[in-house]
C-alpha cells in the first residue's frame, strides 16, 4: 500500500537540535532535527500522555517533561522509566525546504531509523549506528522482574513506586539505575539486592548490574496510580 505523506512544515521551522508539534491526519506527531535528519514520532508519551514536543532533546532521545521517561526519537523505543511501551516513529521525507510525514499505521517499530532522506548535508547519511538498538533481552521482561521487588516500608513494588530510573541492555548484561524515596532508607541495601537477585533470574540475563543514584531525588509525581491506590494516595 502507498504510504501517503503529508506536508507538515518547513525546515527553517524546524532548526537543528530543536522539537516542534505538528498535527498528521489529525494525529499529534512531534518532530525533531538532529544531524541535519529529521524523526517523527507520537506526540504522546506512553507513560501517561505528556506531550514529548515539549521535552528535552539530548542527541536521539527525547526525555518527556512530566516523568523524565526517555524515547529514542529515531524508532520511538521507550528506553526509560516510568514508560515501558514505545511510541511510533513514522516515515518522514524532505523535499527542499519542505518536510512531510506520513503516519506508520502499522504500529511495528522500525528496525532502525526511519528513512529521513531529509537532510540534504550531502554525501554521508548513514543512520547512526553508534548504540545498538534491539537488544536480545526484552525491556517487559526486566520490567516484570523488577515488579517483583517490593520496598518492604512502603510494600509496593519499586516499578510502580518510581523508583527505577532507566533500563538498558549490553547484549546479555542489563544496566538498571534506580533510587529511594529517601538517602537513608534502611531498605536500600535489600531492595538493590533483590533488584539484581530479580533480573538475574531472566533467561538470557547474564549479569545485572544495578547502580543507585541520587539525582534526580525521587518524589511522589513519579508513582503510578497503582502505586496511589496502595498507598491511600489521591
Ligand atoms: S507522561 Fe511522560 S514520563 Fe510520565
Amino acid at each position: 500500500m502507498a504510504i501517503e505523506y503529508r506536508k507538515v512544515a518547513t525546515l527553517s521551522e524546524l532548526p537543528e537540535g530543536s522539537n516542534l508539534f505538528v498535527e498528521v491526519d489529525d494525529q499529534p506527531v512531534a518532530l525533531f532535527r538532529v544531524e541535519g535528519q529529521v524523526f517523527a514520532i507520537d506526540d504522546v508519551c506512553t507513560h501517561d500522555g505528556g506531550p514529548l514536543a515539549d521535552g528535552k532533546l539530548c542527541g536521539f532521545e527525547i526525555e518527556c517533561d512530566r516523568h523524565g521517561a526517555r524515547f529514542d526519537i529515531r524508532t520511538g523505543s521507550a528506553l526509560t522509566m516510568p514508560a515501558v511501551e514505545n511510541v511510533r516513529a513514522h516515515h518522514v521525507k524532505v523535499d527542499g525546504e519542505t518536510i512531510y510525514v506520513a503516519i506508520n499505521d502499522t504500529g511495528d517499530l522500525p528496525k532502525e531509523a526511519p528513512p529521513s532522506p531529509a537532510s540534504k548535508p550531502a554525501g554521508e547519511s548513514k543512520p547512526a549506528a553508534e548504540t545498538p538498538v534491539g537488544p536480545p533481552v526484552g525491556q517487559d521482561d526486566i520490567v516484570a522482574a523488577l515488579k517483583t521487588v517490593i520496598d518492604p516500608e512502603l510494600n509496593v513494588n519499586v516499578v510502580d513506586l518510581g523508583l527505577v530510573y532507566t533500563v538498558q541492555t549490553r547484549g546479555s548484561e542489563v544496566d538498571v539505575e534506580m533510587t529511594l524515596t529517601t538517602p537513608a532508607c534502611p531498605a536500600g541495601p535489600e531492595i538493590l539486592r533483590n533488584s539484581v537477585k530479580a533480573i538475574e533470574t531472566i533467561a538470557g540475563v547474564s549479569k545485572a548490574n544495578v547502580k543507585l543514584v541520587m539525582s534526580p531525588p525521587w518524589s511522589p509525581a513519579r508513582m503510578t496510580d497503582d502505586a496511589r491506590d496502595i498507598l491511600g494516595i489521591f
